[in-house]
């Protein structure tokens, strides 16, 4: 026998229904807006250009400046670096073990030396909290090309507050032997310092950790640079290094300033 449905019930449901349908139309874009998505992209390998999209080669870097850009993701800076001694000579740098983290008690050596001593490593690895990681060997024809993320892994003051200094220039918070040899990254914010010829190595505190290094490529024929990949910490405020909007196959790079935020 068909049940009957009474005007006004059957009108209730249709209401209801509407209502439903639509929450279930709303809900998606308000939990994306409450709860934001995370994307976890592959590290990508990016070729450094100038910001008239040309391939930025090696040979046409000057020593000890500033050349800054993005990498791995649109919103997370870093410098590039080509380190000579203040008489001119490429600093070439080898790969080494690089402490994560720390002991906020270490005082570091000078560290004038091109190479490590055995004792040195030796009071790293006594000060050292927990792991130390692979830091890669400069590249390009000389081995002295390098590049660090440039947000302080201390509380995480970013370029400009963070940037390096070359040999010679006085930083009122350090002593003076820190950075003879090849500068040093120095942050503003609470007088942090690294050693860019050392993988980024803490040289002064308050910081335990090491800067983020990123990894190059040097192709030989054709003197062109790629960013291929991070190394140490993870980049100080993401949650992981590709937890963002990632950089495509080309990244811009710019002299003394932040690059212009351009597609090649
Ligand atoms: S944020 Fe760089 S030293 Fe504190």
């Amino acid at each position: 026998m068909p049940v009957k449905v009474r005007r006004r019930d059957f009108l209730k449901m249709v209401g209801a229904g509407g209502v439903a349908a639509t929450l279930l139309g709303i809900a998606p874009p308000i939990i994306r807006y409450i709860v934001p998505p995370v994307l976890r992209g592959e590290m990508p390998r990016s070729q450094l250009v100038w910001e008239d999209c040309s391939p930025v080669k090696a040979s046409e870097l000057e020593p000890n400046t500033h050349y800054l850009f993005y990498y791995p993701l649109v919103d997370t800076i870093n410098v590039v670096l080509k380190l000579v001694t203040p008489s001119g000579k490429p600093i070439r740098i080898p790969e080494m073990r690089v402490p994560t983290q720390m002991d906020p008690a270490y005082e570091p050596p000078a560290w004038l030396d091109a190479e490590l001593s055995e004792e040195e490593i030796k009071r790293l690895e006594n000060f050292s909290k927990g792991s130390f990681y692979t830091y890669p060997p400069g590249v390009g024809p000389d081995g002295n090309i390098v590049a660090y993320n440039l947000i302080c892994q201390h509380l995480g003051c970013p370029y400009p507050a963070l940037r390096y200094y070359p040999p010679g220039t006085p930083i009122a918070t350090n002593p003076p032997e820190i950075g003879a040899n090849g500068g040093v990254l120095h942050c503003l914010c609470h007088g942090s310092a690294y050693d860019p010829s050392r993988g980024a190595i803490v040289l002064t505190p308050p910081t335990v950790r090491p800067q983020p290094a990123v990894k190059l490529e040097w192709d030989p024929n054709t003197d062109y640079l790629y960013a291929v990949d991070m190394v140490g910490p993870t980049i100080n405020g993401k949650v992981c290094n590709t937890c963002g909007k990632t950089v495509g196959d080309k990244v811009v790079v710019a002299v003394n300033r932040e690059p212009e935020k351009k597609t090649c």
